[in-house]
This record gives structure tokens, C-alpha cells and sequence, in this order.
């Protein structure tokens, strides 16, 4: 019985990794992996099979950059074949990146079982590109395991069979639970010059706030006023990057000389850098999650979350990109403390229930 998993860009891999593992108490089951090469580069890939212990993919389709239709289609123009001769028991898909999708509808065309790792999540937000992925590839998904109620309920909304869905908990947290104390022995505050509580960590990288000049710009004047406070590391996505390489852009970053902008950085030096952090401002996903189980202050620079359980449990507050919402939120964040709480099943063992469904179901 072979079970096909895929990866194809970064958040993808912290949750595969628990799978990959846990698929070990299930002997008549072969896992095999798939990445579809959305992400290439040694930060942004090779590095994260290395520090998670994720095995070498069985196949790399090598896909690579492009717009998100073309890199649909490439992508499943080249997992087709794969399918078909592997004729897996099912295919099974994480996140909500366009490998989800991609590979997702590739298995409901040939009319292998789907299964959706993190399934449900909303941010009722179609200009999203990730929303658009997660709709579709919940809508032809056979099984569904959920992080938080609010999937399970948006599902039901959406009239899909609660036979299908499962409340599972989160395998990111698995891989984070399971990384915690091994990434203590990173130097990276070391080397950064950095105090324990004394700075913050600001990533983006989603195309509403990098691609239009004038977000990016409104967020900038807020990320002045905090480094003005304490410095703020900024670990750059290569998108975000290309954004800050137009002359007035870079100016403006270099004149903020508490900014410290750095490579994307590796599963284990991020864990230290938010785990030891005063507040996180993040546009991503994952981080809002991650912030949640360190008990680390996280400002949401967006609008909306298909991750409500964060901001509900208090460490997550969502401030949008007007500056003056973000620098006050700031303010307040650094002179309460947090206390929040963790969410139902983020204990580590997400992993071990999917398996025991999948075994039972398949
Ligand atoms: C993708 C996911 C997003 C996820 C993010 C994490 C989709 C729709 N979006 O967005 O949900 O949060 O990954 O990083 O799938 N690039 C490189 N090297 C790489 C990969 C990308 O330089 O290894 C550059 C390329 O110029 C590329 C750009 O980054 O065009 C964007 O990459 P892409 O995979 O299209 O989307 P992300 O913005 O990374």
C-alpha cells in the first residue's frame, strides 16, 4: 500500500515532517514523498529536509518559479504520470499552497482517495491566494483533519459529510514541540548581537502587503518607530526582497539602522529568534501559530486570519497595515504580558492520530 505525500514550498515541510515519522507505525504502508520544487532553494528547502530529519523526497518534479497558474498546470502536468504509476491507496496534501491544489486535483481527476492535512481554515478572503487553494482542495478532499473547531465548523457550513472530518490538532506544533529544545542551542542572538526580550522579529511575504509600494511603505513607517525601540530582525522571503531592491525602497531601509535585514533563516535559528523574542510581526500563517504555543506576543499585519483560534486564546492580535493601529498594538503588547492559553490538541501527537485515522479509513 503506497501512500504518495506531498511538499512543495516551505511551511509545507514542518508539517511533514511529524507524518513522514509517524507513518513508521503502520508497517504495511510504504510512504512515498513528493516535492513538487515550488521551492528551491537551499534556505528556503534543502535545509529544512536537513534540520527536520525529513527523508530525501522520492521525486522532485523540479517545477520551480512562475505565475501561479503556470505553476499549477506544470505542476500537475508532471504529478499525473507519477500518480498513474504509482497507483498509490491515496494522495495526501498539507497546507494551502499551490502544490496543495495542484496535486490535490490531480488525485480527485484520476480518482485516488484525497487527504487535506490542515483542512477548513478561512479568512473569507477570495483576493487571497491561498484561500482560493484551501476552498478548492477542501471541496474534492475524502478526509479532512482539522487544527482548530473553526475548520471543522466552516466545513460543516460548506456541507461537507462530518464522516469525513477529523479534529486532529496541529502537526506544525508537533515539529515544534519536537525541535523546542534543540534549537536552544542555536547561536543566532549570539550572532546577531541580540538580548533575550530585547528585540522583535518582523517577516513578510504575502503579495498584498509586498507588492503594492504603498502597503509596503505604510508598513515601513511602522517598523520605523519599533526599531527606534528595540532592534527588529528581519528575515527576508525572496519575493520581499525583490520589492526592497527599488532604489527609494532601499533608502528608506537603510536609514532604519536598528533594521537588521537577514536571509531567510532556518527552522532552528527562526524557533530561537521568535522563542526569545519581545513580539513578532508577521504577515504569515504558520507564525501565528508558532507565537501561540511560545507564548510570544504576535501583531498580525493583516486584516483578517484563517486562524481565529490564535486571537481568541489572546496571544494573536490582527492590527492590519495602518501605522499608527500597529505602532499603538505594539505599545500595548510590550506592557502587558501574555497569557495566553493553547488550543485544544496542539500537545505534539497530531501526527499519530492522522495516522491511526488513515489506517483505519483506508
Ligand atoms: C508560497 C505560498 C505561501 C507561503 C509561502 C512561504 C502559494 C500560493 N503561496 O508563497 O502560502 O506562505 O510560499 O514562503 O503557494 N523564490 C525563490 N526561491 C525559492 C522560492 C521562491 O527565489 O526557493 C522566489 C521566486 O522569485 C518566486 C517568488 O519567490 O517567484 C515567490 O515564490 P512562490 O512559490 O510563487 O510563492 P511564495 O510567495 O513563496
Amino acid at each position: 500500500m503506497k501512500i504518495i505525500n506531498v511538499v512543495g514550498a516551505r511551511p509545507n515541510f514542518m508539517k511533514i515532517a511529524p507524518l513522514m515519522a509517524a507513518y513508521a507505525a503502520w508497517p504495511q504502508v510504504t510512504p512515498m514523498l513528493v516535492h513538487t520544487g515550488q521551492h528551491y532553494d537551499q534556505q528556503m528547502s534543502q535545509l529544512f529536509f536537513r534540520q527536520l530529519g525529513i527523508p530525501e523526497p522520492d521525486l522532485n518534479l523540479g517545477i520551480g518559479s512562475g505565475t501561479a497558474v503556470a505553476q499549477t498546470a506544470e505542476i500537475m502536468r508532471a504529478f499525473e504520470p507519477v500518480v498513474r504509476d504509482q497507483a498509490p491507496v491515496a494522495v495526501l496534501v498539507v497546507g494551502d499552497v499551490n502544490s496543495t491544489l495542484a496535486c490535490g486535483l490531480v488525485a480527485v481527476k484520476l480518482g485516488v482517495p484525497l487527504v487535506h492535512v490542515e483542512a477548513g481554515l478561512r479568512s473569507f478572503d477570495r483576493t487571497m491566494p491561498e484561500e482560493v487553494n484551501r476552498v478548492l482542495t477542501d471541496a474534492v478532499s475524502d478526509l479532512l483533519f482539522c487544527t482548530e473547531q473553526s475548520g471543522v465548523d466552516n466545513l460543516a457550513h460548506e456541507g461537507v459529510s462530518d464522516q469525513k472530518v477529523f479534529l486532529v490538532g496541529n502537526v506544525m506544533v508537533d515539529t515544534l514541540l519536537k525541535n523546542r529544545q534543540k534549537a536552544e542551542a542555536s547561536t543566532i542572538l549570539e550572532d546577531l548581537s541580540l538580548c533575550p526580550q530585547g528585540y522583535a522579529v518582523l517577516t513578510l511575504h504575502r503579495p498584498s502587503n509586498v507588492d503594492d509600494p504603498l502597503v509596503l511603505g505604510r508598513l515601513l513607517d511602522a517598523i520605523d518607530v519599533v526599531q527606534r525601540d528595540r532592534p527588529v530582525v528581519f528575515p527576508v522571503h525572496p519575493r520581499t526582497r525583490r520589492q526592497l531592491s527599488d532604489s527609494t525602497m532601499s533608502r528608506r531601509i537603510a536609514a532604519q539602522t536598528n533594521l537588521k535585514l537577514i536571509d531567510p533563516a532556518g527552522y532552528l535559528d527562526f524557533l530561537k529568534l521568535i522563542a526569545h523574542a519581545s513580539c513578532v510581526l508577521t504577515d504569515s500563517g504558520g507564525i501565528q501559530e508558532e507565537t501561540t504555543i511560545l507564548k510570544v506576543p504576535c501583531l498580525t499585519l493583516r486584516d483578517n486570519t484563517e486562524r481565529p483560534v490564535t486571537v481568541d486564546i489572546g496571544s494573536n492580535r490582527l492590527v492590519g497595515t495602518d501605522p499608527g493601529r500597529i505602532v499603538a498594538a505594539y505599545r500595548d503588547v510590550l506592557a502587558g504580558s501574555c497569557e495566553a492559553g493553547v488550543p485544544p490538541l496542539w500537545d505534539g501527537h497530531a501526527a499519530e492520530r492522522i495516522v491511526g485515522i488513515l489506517r483505519a479509513q483506508l
